[in-house]
């Protein structure tokens, strides 16, 4: 009787563990972490290989991974983040989509002993025991990168227009900040138009088609990402503009598609922004459960691209 109940629980567990796709299910004993990661969406390029980059590290790290996509919206980030404290994950990770609102669900958090990794995007709040670890770029020193090229690659006066990523996003709010920082040094450089593109392509070639119809003689599109400044170009393109000689393109991010087309002379400079957060994520939230003590902030490595560099880096670019 004993064994036959023996076997019937060893054939249970396996079918667990078939049905999370060979990765030990929380809770099952075998120690594995289980983490609940809630994505901003699909937006863009950089994010398809964030996505990439975590799913793929969490396979190679043994981590069961939980893995939503809130579409852009607060509001599903916001149930999905709820819906991983009742499965009582053992860590919760997210980029959030706007910077303020968090207080209450991370304290919802805190109070059920659930450690939150932010992952690329920080949050607008005081209470920093609310979150272990921001890992993710410096936002606002890339928008310092973008314009302290423009400042060194132009004379007289620039007229630019800005294509700001979702409002209320840090990436937005920071690298407009970084960008006027050091355009600063230069009054005949302005920034005539400022509109978000929701960091889409589609968003970005909207935005600058209305921009080509209302502002005469744009110099610069500075673009928050490769999405929208790719947006532009078509836009630039279809205005009988050429992208990279009539109006200059300075973008972030770094995908493959930007880099294509900074190589190719549409993009005029690339500042990098670093989606291949996966495996630092994993070794933070190994730590973070086994109660070891992680760094309050982890930057990510970046650089910036010119043509020449696009070229020689393209071949073995990942994303
Ligand atoms: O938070 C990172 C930003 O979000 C990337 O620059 C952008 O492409 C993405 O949508």
């Amino acid at each position: 009787m004993l064994k036959k109940i023996a076997t019937a629980a060893g054939v249970l567990l396996l079918s667990a563990l078939a049905a999370c796709g060979g990765q030990a299910p929380a809770g099952s004993g075998t120690g594995a972490l289980t983490l609940g990661f809630a994505q901003v969406g699909a937006e863009s390029g950089w994010r398809t290989a964030n996505t990439k980059s975590i799913q793929e590290a969490a396979q190679a790290a043994g981590v069961v991974l939980k893995f939503s996509d809130a579409q852009q919206k607060q509001e599903n980030q916001i149930k999905a983040i709820r819906s991983y404290i009742q499965q009582k994950v053992d860590v919760i990770a997210f980029s959030p989509v706007v910077e303020t609102g968090w207080d209450t669900v991370l304290l919802e958090a805190k109070r059920a002993g659930i450690p939150v990794i932010l992952t690329d995007r920080a949050v607008d709040s005081e209470d920093t025991s609310l979150y272990r670890t921001f890992l993710g770029s410096d936002f606002v020193e890339e928008g310092r990168k973008a314009g302290a090229w423009l400042v060194a690659n132009s004379t007289g006066p620039v007229s630019v227009v800005e294509l700001q990523g979702t409002t209320g996003a840090a990436p937005a709010i920071d690298r407009k900040k970084g960008f006027e920082e050091k355009i600063a040094a230069r009054p005949d450089i302005k920034v005539v138009a400022s509109q978000t593109g929701d960091f889409t392509r589609s968003g970005g070639k909207q935005v600058m088609e209305a921009m080509l119809k209302s502002t005469p003689d744009i110099d610069v599109v500075y673009a928050h990402n490769d999405d929208m400044g790719l947006g532009a170009i078509e836009a630039v393109k279809a205005a009988g503009k050429v992208p990279g000689r009539d109006i200059r393109v300075i973008t972030v991010d770094g995908v493959r598609d930007g880099m294509q087309a900074l190589a190719n002379g549409e993009i005029d400079f690339i500042v990098e922004c670093n989606p291949l957060l996966g495996k630092q994520l994993m070794d933070l939230a190994k730590k973070v459960k086994a109660g070891e003590s992680v760094p309050q902030r982890v930057v990510t490595e970046e650089t910036t691209f010119t043509r020449e560099q696009a070229k020689a880096a393209l071949p073995s670019r990942q994303y």
